[in-house]
């Protein structure tokens, strides 16, 4: 079986385009969507993914300004500025970027963002609405996901959804999203590190996610032929002397198995940024309404 990629920025390219219009839109009511986006410290792969998102908003002409503190600022500082940033009427979105440095409180800081604010889908008002199936803000990447998989016509209506992986970023609502009866209608299983015989529970899978933050851990033994492979995982490894980027899947031993796979990177990457564009802009509409 020839495995298709499901490119992320494929799929980015036409949710960018599909936001054109409503930007202009806002832009007419003299509203440019604006993100603050804040970065506690220097963790090097956080510095790459914040510079990534401000760097989308800035070409697609949206406002972005990026809080840099250091990694000792107190958690009161930090509490202070999103208290400031809340009652800014230029920003529409707040993200603060995890891991946040260990003394401080990161529920304490998500819970403190506006959740009319709270383009990542973290508050709990936002996770509450969420499995209630009334989404205000879902978060990006399994909104992203959700997206990839419309766009390459692949319907979730009476599959088996399998999820490895229980995070409140990916897991947990990603498996809430493929349920829910509107959006995606699927039987889903949620297996994590506590799950017996996993296995067992991945060969099941007629779209199997793994989101579990470890790299190359599902190959080719973990899937059943013709899965649609979702991979969310970001891992910087050593190979061969080189150090690499790779998923939490195996890619070269599930190629010829399953009938398609999201790649690593390019694949539900792109998808994350760009649906943080869309909460950011879906933000500033809800002023319009
Ligand atoms: N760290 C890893 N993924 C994310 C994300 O989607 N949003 C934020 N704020 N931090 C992250």
């Amino acid at each position: 079986m020839e495995t298709s990629i499901l490119s992320g920025i494929e799929a980015s390219k036409a949710l960018y385009s599909s936001l054109e219009g409503r930007i202009t839109h806002l832009k007419n009511h003299g509203i440019t969507p604006g993100l603050a986006a804040v970065l506690v410290g220097n963790n090097p792969a956080s510095e790459i993914y914040v510079k990534n998102k401000t760097k989308k908003f800035e070409a697609l002409g949206l406002k972005t300004d990026l809080f840099r503190l250091n990694e000792d600022i107190s958690e009161k500082e930090l509490l202070s500025l999103i208290e400031k940033l809340n009652s800014n009427v230029k920003f529409h979105g707040i993200l603060v970027q995890l891991p946040l440095p260990k003394h401080i409180d990161s529920e304490k800081v998500l819970n403190a963002i506006l959740p009319t604010k709270d383009v990542d889908g973290f508050h709990p008002e936002n996770a509450g609405l969420l499995s209630i199936g009334k989404p205000r803000f879902i978060p990006c990447t399994p909104k992203g996901m959700m997206f990839i998989l419309k766009h390459f016509n692949i319907h979730l209506n009476g599959k088996h959804v399998v999820v490895i992986g229980r995070s409140n970023i990916v897991g947990r609502p990603i498996s809430i999203l493929a349920s829910l009866k509107e959006l995606g209608n699927a039987t889903v299983t949620l297996c994590h590190s506590g799950t017996k015989d996993l296995k067992y529970f991945s060969k099941q899978a007629d779209v199997l996610v793994a989101a579990l933050g470890s790299p190359e851990f599902v190959d080719a033994s973990y899937i059943k032929e013709g899965v649609c492979i979702l991979d969310v995982g970001i891992n910087r490894i050593e190979k061969d002397g080189m150090s690499k980027i790779v998923g939490d899947v195996n890619q070269e031993s599930v190629l010829g198995i399953a009938s398609s796979l999201t790649p690593v990177p390019k694949g539900v990457g792109p998808m994350t940024i760009a649906m943080l564009v869309e909460n950011t802009v879906l933000s500033a509409e809800l002023l319009l309404n």
